[in-house]
Order: C-alpha cells, then structure tokens, then sequence
C-alpha cells in the first residue's frame, strides 16, 4: 500500500534527518558520509565495531558495536531513519544479516544494503559474478522483516578499479603493464566513488513519501524495493589507457601490453576461487564484466539527470584513481579480495 505524508501522525517532517552508516571509514562509505555531510540536512552516525582502528570522517557520530552482541547492534541503531550498509567484502558472511536484524528491532523503516554494483535485474551477469544471489538473499531478508530497501546499481567504481591493480581494469601502474581483455574496446559503464556518494546523498535528501495520492514528484519512496542508476564513464580499456596516458605524460612506448581473453580469464578466476584462493575472484569479476556479448552495462537505465548528478571530467578522475593506488596498496587483505 502506498503511504502518503498527509496520512502520518502530527509532527511528520517528512524528511530523513538520521542516518546511520556501516563503513564511514571504508572505500565507499566515506564519500557517502562526505556528500551526506555536504547537504547539512543529515546527521550521520558510524555503526563501527568497537575498538576499530579505521579512521572515521570528522562530523560523523559514533556507535561503536560488538557483532557478536546483537543488543549493542539494537542501542545502536535506536531511533535512526535509515541504515546504510557498506561492509567489508572480508567481513563474516553473517554480519549483514546480524545488521538487518538489529535494524527491524531497533525500528529501522529504510535500509541500503551492500551492494554498490552492477544491474540488479541481470540476474544471470549477477550469477556469473557470484555476488547476485547474494545480495538478492540481503534484500529479501530486508523485505521479509518488514523493511524496505533501496539499492544503489552503479557499475565498477572507475577509480578504484583503475587503481586497484591489474586484476581489476587491467592497469599496474608500478611496473607500468596492461593487460588488455579481448580487444580492449568493450564498454563498461562505471561510477568515480564521489559519484556515488552524490547520489546516496541525493536519494536520501529526497522528500520520504509523496504528500498525497496527486503527488508524483520523485520521493524517496520512489525507490522503496529498487535499485539507484547512476554512471559516470562508459568507457572501454582502450579509452581509459588513452587518458591514462594523457594523465601521466606516458606514451605507448613506456607501456607493456599484453591481451587475454576474457572467457580465459574468467575460467582461471573461478578456478582459484574453487580451490579457495580469492585473488581469482576479482580477476573473474573483471572479465565477466568485459564479455564482449554481455557487458555490464545499465547505463540506458541511468538516473543521472532525473538526481541532477555532474558530469565528470574523465582525465580528472583518472587523475583521482592514480592518487589512490598508494592506498590501496597499503589494504592488502582488502584488496586481495
Ligand atoms: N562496484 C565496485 O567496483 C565495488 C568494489 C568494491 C566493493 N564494492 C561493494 O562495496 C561494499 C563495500 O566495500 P568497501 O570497499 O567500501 O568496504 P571496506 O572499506 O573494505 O570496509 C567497510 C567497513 O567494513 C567494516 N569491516 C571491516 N572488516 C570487518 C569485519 N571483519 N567485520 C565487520 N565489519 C568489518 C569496517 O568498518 P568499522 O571498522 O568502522 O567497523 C570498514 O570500514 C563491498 O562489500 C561490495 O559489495 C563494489
């Protein structure tokens, strides 16, 4: 049943002011508190497991939890509007659904769960990435406590994965090497993480429900039980080595390029990752999303103007990427997953 804004108890300021967030330190969690902060219409508290040494963004409030006691979870989240989930791939399997939990008792309405991916309604590039029944298991767990959820549907995040080494887009920017999938001129659509972080922001900065049944401008109750679909670049690995190469004043001369084939390289990652070895899975993520036949693409579905997000200069967020790679060498669990 819809709701409307006239129809709730006096006092009903029809905004979200409270949001609480797992991860305000993390990869994407801390461009979201930034973009959140930015609106000064939110105050942003940090779901952070007790005793963390992850370096929380100033102007957030803390509440430091302990997963293994789901009442701390509870105190936690009491009397906040919406949860946002950004947790560690490397986190136990169990905590989001410890999370959503907690977030039904605590009375929790809204809550983004992890995810920050591809195309929701692919379901088979979802399967082939391992991650889609996965993260439909955490919006059904959602839905069946009696919560709603909204998801964000953005791609590879462009900087992290041009950073992050040549497992992801392909680029090791230390030895100067590229490995180029197929021909290098697939098309992935991909958000920069600032980008991101914008459209949570947005999204959450939205009016909650319509004022009434005549009220049909974009709400956040839009998106109850749907994904978000933003972009920034759609882009090949041909065009990102172009700009890479306008970036660092390199020509084809000061790069080794080798090609694989993306099929190839999928089957190699998911044969580590049977064995149990993670640093297939990202190499099977990548090329899964560079088929040829079927890349992850949602960019038709892109929001982008209807949240009024920027246009992004390409050579800046490559710049933006190639300022990351120090970091992200320094996460090497993180990153090896
Ligand atoms: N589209 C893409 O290209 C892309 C790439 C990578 C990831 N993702 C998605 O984004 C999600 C978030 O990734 P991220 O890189 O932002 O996460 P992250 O920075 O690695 O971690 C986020 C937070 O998780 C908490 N955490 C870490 N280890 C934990 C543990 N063992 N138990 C419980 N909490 C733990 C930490 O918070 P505290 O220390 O404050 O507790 C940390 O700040 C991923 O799970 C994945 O779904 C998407």
């Amino acid at each position: 049943m819809p709701q409307y804004a006239k129809d709730q108890p006096a006092g009903f300021a029809n905004t979200i002011e409270r949001v609480a967030i797992v991860g305000a330190g993390g990869t994407i969690g801390s461009h979201i508190v930034k973009a959140l902060l930015e609106t000064g219409r939110h105050t942003v508290t940090a779901i952070s497991r007790k005793g963390s040494d992850n370096k929380l963004p100033e102007g957030v409030q803390i509440a430091p939890v302990n997963y293994d006691d789901a009442a701390t979870i509870v105190a936690a989240l009491k009397g906040q509007q919406f949860l946002i989930i950004t947790m560690a791939p490397t986190a136990p399997r169990d905590t989001h659904s410890k999370l959503v939990q907690a977030a039904a008792k605590a009375g929790i309405p809204y809550v983004m769960p992890n995810g920050y991916a591809g195309d929701i309604e692919n379901v088979k590039i979802g399967e082939d990435m391992m991650l889609g029944p996965i993260a439909q298991a955490q919006r059904d767990e959602i839905e069946s406590l009696g919560m709603q959820w909204i998801t964000v549907c953005c791609g590879f995040w462009f900087d992290y994965s041009l950073a992050g080494g040549e497992s992801r887009f392909g680029f090791d920017f230390d030895k100067r090497t590229l490995t180029v999938f197929d021909d290098g001129n697939t098309k992935n659509s991909t958000s920069t993480l600032s980008q991101v972080g914008r459209a949570v922001a947005k999204v959450l900065s939205l009016k909650e429900l319509p004022e009434d049944e005549n009220d049909k401008t974009l709400t956040l109750a839009s998106y109850f039980n749907k994904g978000v679909y933003i972009k920034s670049f759609v882009i090949s690995q041909n065009d990102m080595f172009e700009s890479v190469k306008r970036v660092t004043g390199t020509t084809d001369a000061d790069w080794t390029v080798t090609h694989e084939d993306t099929k190839k390289r999928y089957a190699e990652g998911l044969a580590q990752v049977k064995t149990g070895n993670m640093a297939g899975f990202s190499k099977l993520l990548f090329a899964r999303g560079f088929y040829p036949d079927d890349p992850s693409d949602l960019s038709a579905k892109a929001q982008n103007e209807l949240l009024g997000l920027p246009d992004e200069s390409l050579d800046e967020s490559t710049q933006v990427a190639i300022d990351l790679v120090k970091e992200l060498q320094l996460r090497v669990e993180r990153m090896a997953s």
